[in-house]
């Protein structure tokens, strides 16, 4: 009988702190209701999607956790409502649903922090940079921070690497609502980061506004503690406006950003940048999306307080470990 889980993670959108986070700054993201989801089984050779898997179907967040943690041969049909290339966390949450699901099929620990931590040396081998954030915010679900001030109780997990640190913690919201919108363009993390890393060595300046990013997040913080959601909304706009000059908006963002502004607290690029999405943060939320797609983008509002990584062990893989758990 085969052992077979299905696994699920949502994507994410980032409030405030996306590249400066790279460099250990504090940054606030939430997990959202567009989820990626695999159905997973032991098989006798890798198939993806009912096709034998190679480079291109494997992606390379999977087969470093295939290998990472050995075991057998599986079948994956993966159904995603996260678009990829768009800022929205597909990979972080491809990473997080197959890290929890080979955690599982080989009886490892399936604690958050175990998969938190899988996932992102996941993202960090496919990608070769990047924080945890997106990793984080996808294997927990619900709102999180990195590097802010926090009370014991909310400390989810410490991820280090290249002598940076980031202590991830939960952070509660107030009720919100979010408009996404889609340039259409695809854009990858990796050379975003790469460019805003070559700005920094080479420019006082770029780092100037990394630390002012940071700054800004902190006043986030804070204005989420005091609900204060007009102040929110002035700082994501502000902090759009220093993701421009770090040169990681293009005119398509910048338009969609605009056209939301007129009904919404503020908005912003979200995710790395160079296309994909902006949010605006509203409580028109109708008229936003409107206006996002007047201008050429995709809108899509969405819900927060999702649940992060789930993991179901289908019947026959529990009755299995229960027969294997009775003879021991
Ligand atoms: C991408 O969603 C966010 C970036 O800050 C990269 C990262 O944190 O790994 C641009």
């Amino acid at each position: 009988m085969n052992l077979s889980v299905t696994v699920s993670a949502p994507g994410k959108f980032v409030i405030l702190g996306e590249h400066s986070v790279v460099y250990g700054k504090p940054a606030l993201a939430l997990a959202m209701d567009m989820r990626f989801t695999m159905h997973i089984s032991e098989s006798s050779s890798f198939m993806v999607n009912g096709l034998p898997a190679t480079p291109s179907t494997m992606s390379p967040h999977m087969k470093f956790l295939s290998d990472l943690h050995g075991g057998n041969p599986l079948s994956i049909r993966i159904e995603s409502r996260v678009p990829s290339g768009s800022g929205l966390g597909s990979s972080a949450a491809l990473s997080a649903a197959y890290a929890g699901a080979v955690r599982s099929l080989n009886g490892l620990s399936c604690s958050k922090e175990s998969i938190a931590k899988d996932a992102y040396e996941a993202e960090y081998a496919a990608q070769g940079r990047g924080s945890p954030m997106d990793t984080s915010a996808s294997v927990n679900g619900g709102g999180i921070a990195l590097n802010v001030p926090y009370k014991p109780e909310d400390f989810l997990w410490r991820i280090e690497k290249n002598e940076r640190v980031w202590d991830v913690s939960r952070i509660d919201v107030p009720k919100m609502t979010f408009v996404i919108g889609n340039t259409g363009i695809r854009a990858a993390t990796g050379p975003l980061v790469e460019k805003v890393k070559n700005y920094m060595d080479s420019s006082k300046f770029a780092r100037d506004i990394i630390d002012e990013m940071g700054d800004v997040t902190l006043d986030g913080m804070k204005a989420i503690k005091e609900r204060d959601i007009t102040e929110l909304g002035a700082l994501m706009t502000y902090d759009h406006e220093l993701l421009s000059i770090l040169g990681v908006s293009c005119p398509e963002l910048d338009k969609l950003v605009k056209a939301a502004l007129p009904t919404s607290y503020g908005a912003k690029l979200t995710g790395s940048g160079g296309g994909g999405c902006m949010v605006a943060l509203t409580d028109q939320p109708e008229k936003t999306a409107d206006a996002i797609e007047a201008h050429g983008g995709t809108a899509y509002i969405v819900s927060t307080s999702v649940p992060g990584v789930t993991i179901k062990k289908n019947e026959d893989t529990k009755h299995r470990r229960q027969k294997r758990n009775n003879r021991s």
